[in-house]
């Protein structure tokens, strides 16, 4: 059952992580899930390894961390060794705790690159990339992967012999092939192939976990002890808290203050990275994930206020007259 996560000695404390979100999981949205859950760690954006090497350390929204945040792994992408080594060192002098290679990816532009989810296919290529990894740390190394799934593909096998060979300290494992979007079943009966071929390292299960129950009867399962939950925590930053809870434990119905409140949260933190023009925009993609846990009309009064701000500052006070 869920277990903390002890990698290289450290104590995460928690046996769920925080999954990345490509476009979401910068810090103002992982402070929220920090001061309302306590995850093992949670994860940054996907940030490409040749970007962090040209840009070598700036702080930017992709990079930064709020002091509030305890402790984060920063997520690389890429399939060229010598730049992700570089990218490895760069983010470990940055304060990373923890670092994983993107090996799920799905989407064509990342495929294309050979990046992402197109690495199962080259286990050769991965196994290179990750011991370029781990050679330029002693922070625990991580990667992120999707299985065979439903698919003819084959490179479940390969892709444990190259992550053990490469001396990761965790496999996640997204029980989706990378064809599958997200909401199809996922194929845990996989997990076992990964159980015998990785042992000593733990793997930490992510896809379709709804809530207590999914989550225990998913350990139970595959007889894995960790879990990484990604799009429950958007708008609901106390999520990873009731996954941890009792298993007949019950997700709070959220007023509409309550909701206001975290978001002019996170709106007001992207401000602090972002200009005020930018987060106004980027607004209009984050309300639906604070709408969709209010009750209809709360959810529409909420979405009109941030369509119909004209500027960053009115937007902000229509938010704080709720409240
Ligand atoms: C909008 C969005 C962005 C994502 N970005 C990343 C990413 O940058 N890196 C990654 O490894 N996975 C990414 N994922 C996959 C998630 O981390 C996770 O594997 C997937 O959503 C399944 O978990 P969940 O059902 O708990 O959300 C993304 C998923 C979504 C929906």
């Amino acid at each position: 059952m869920l277990a903390p996560l002890i990698l290289r000695g450290v104590n995460f404390k928690s046996g769920i992580v925080q999954g990345p979100l490509a476009g979401y999981s910068c810090a103002p949205f992982r402070r929220l899930v920090w001061q309302h859950s306590q995850p093992a760690f949670c994860y940054t954006e996907m940030l490409p390894a040749k970007q962090i090497c040209i840009e070598h350390g700036a702080f930017n929204r992709y990079t930064s961390r709020h002091p509030d945040e305890v402790k984060l792994c920063y997520q690389l992408s890429g399939c060229d060794p010598k730049a992700l080594a570089e990218a490895t060192a760069i983010v470990a002098a940055m304060g990373a705790d923890c670092i994983d290679l993107n090996v799920g990816c799905p989407k064509a532009k990342i495929r294309k690159k050979r990046h992402g989810s197109a690495l199962l296919a080259y286990p050769e290529l991965l196994y290179e990339c990750l011991s370029a990894m781990r050679s330029a740390t002693q922070l625990p190394l991580l990667a992120k992967i999707r299985i065979d799934g439903g698919s003819n593909e084959r490179h479940n096998l390969l892709v444990a012999q190259a992550v053990m060979a490469a001396g990761v300290d965790a496999l996640v494992i997204h029980g989706r092939h990378w064809r599958e979007d997200y909401s199809v079943p996922c194929s845990w009966g996989q997990v076992a192939l990964f159980k015998e071929r990785c042992k000593g390292i733990p793997l930490i299960l992510n896809g379709g976990i709804s809530g207590p129950k999914s989550l225990h009867a998913l350990l139970h399962k595959t007889g894995c002890a960790h879990a990484m939950v990604a799009r429950g925590s958007m708008g609901r930053p106390d999520w990873i808290h009731y996954l941890s809870g009792p298993l007949e434990g019950e997700l709070g119905s959220l007023s509409l203050k309550q909701s206001v409140r975290w978001l002019k949260q996170h709106l007001e933190d992207l401000s602090q990275l972002e200009s005020c023009e930018t987060v106004r925009l980027q607004a209009r993609s984050i309300v639906p994930y604070y709408a969709k846990q209010l009750s209809v009309d709360s959810a529409h009064h909420l979405v009109r206020i941030i369509r119909g701000s004209s500027d960053f500052k009115n937007l902000m006070l229509s938010l704080k007259k709720i409240l």
